[in-house]
């Protein structure tokens, strides 16, 4: 079946807006084969001229029209749009959610169509092309979907395929909520640097390229991050009096438990939507 457009989003809130440039920047996708929709008419206007694609604020038309359908709609907003479109969707067309904790069953049964759906979970660093994704594609997928579907992700940073679709959650709680702590400890970082007499701009700067340059480590040298942290402490030395400071307040322990618990989080979400969402 032949479609006007190739791609549609339905919400163009940060993280849709962040796979739409990796499909035109990255993926190199002609805009015209994009219609965007979301409900702020002022909003939509800029983004649409922003992005040079064509718009609508009509989700079911924007549906209809389409042969991959980018679901970006915050989870407490599914219900609306998915019992909106529910009757424009067919067979042929593939979904590609980005919500949290809406499993595939879920979202056919709003939808009641037996069409391919895709569960994806990015983040927003995806919008500099650094973001971290995960990705459930279901078995009996044709593989130049597939492919397809793969070229745009990894066009928003580094991708991992799932092979189970329970897994969304704990990357949901990782890298989905992930960036929230990292912020957390930067922030924590460069106040502590600024007590002790820092401005602001250089806590700052040396803060992000600290994260960076560790990060470079942890990808580049193949160590661990307990043998890189045991290679930069010497006995007696300020790495270890730091060290001993985040082992008093259990730093370690309450990272593990956020990631944990925002991960459990994930998994409620996702049950409480399969039984009283739809
Ligand atoms: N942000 C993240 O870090 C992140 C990470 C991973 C996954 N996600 C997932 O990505 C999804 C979007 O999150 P977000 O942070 O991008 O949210 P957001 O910025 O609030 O975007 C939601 C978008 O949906 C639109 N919308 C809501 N109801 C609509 C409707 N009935 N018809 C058309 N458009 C509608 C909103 O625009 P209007 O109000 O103009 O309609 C807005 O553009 C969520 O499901 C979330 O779980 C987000």
């Amino acid at each position: 079946m032949n479609f006007p457009y190739e791609h549609a989003f339905l919400g163009l809130g940060n993280m849709a807006e962040a796979i739409l440039a990796s499909m035109l920047k990255v993926a190199k996708t002609d805009p015209k084969q994009i219609i965007v929709c979301r409900r702020n008419t002022a909003k939509l206007k800029k983004q649409a001229k922003q992005w040079r694609v064509p718009s609508t604020k009509q989700v079911k038309e924007a549906a209809s029209q389409s042969q991959y359908i980018w679901l970006g709609v915050k989870p407490q907003q599914a219900q609306e749009l998915l019992s909106e479109i529910a009757s424009n969707i067919n067979k042929s067309q593939i979904i590609i959610s980005m919500m949290a904790g809406i499993s595939i069953k879920t979202i056919k049964q709003a939808i009641n169509a037996n069409c391919t759906v895709i569960r994806i979970m990015p983040n927003t660093p995806a919008m500099l092309g650094h973001g971290a994704i995960g990705a459930y594609f279901p078995k009996n997928l044709q593989a130049n979907i597939k492919n397809k579907i793969k070229k745009i992700l990894q066009g928003m940073g580094k991708l991992e395929i799932l092979s189970q679709e329970k897994l969304l959650d704990a990357v949901t709680g990782l890298s989905g909520s992930g960036p929230a702590f990292i912020y957390q400890i930067a922030q924590a970082m460069i106040q502590g640097a600024m007590n002790e007499g820092l401005t602001q701009k250089q806590a700052k700067s040396l803060c992000i390229q600290t994260l960076l340059g560790a990060s470079k480590m942890l990808e580049l040298t193949k160590k661990t991050p307990e043998q890189l942290s045991q290679a930069v402490t010497s006995k007696g030395g300020t790495t270890e009096a730091g060290l001993k400071i985040l082992a008093k307040h259990k730093v370690f322990k309450s990272i593990t438990l956020a990631v944990e618990q925002a991960i459990q989080r994930a998994q409620i979400l996702r049950s409480e939507n399969e039984t009283c969402l739809f």
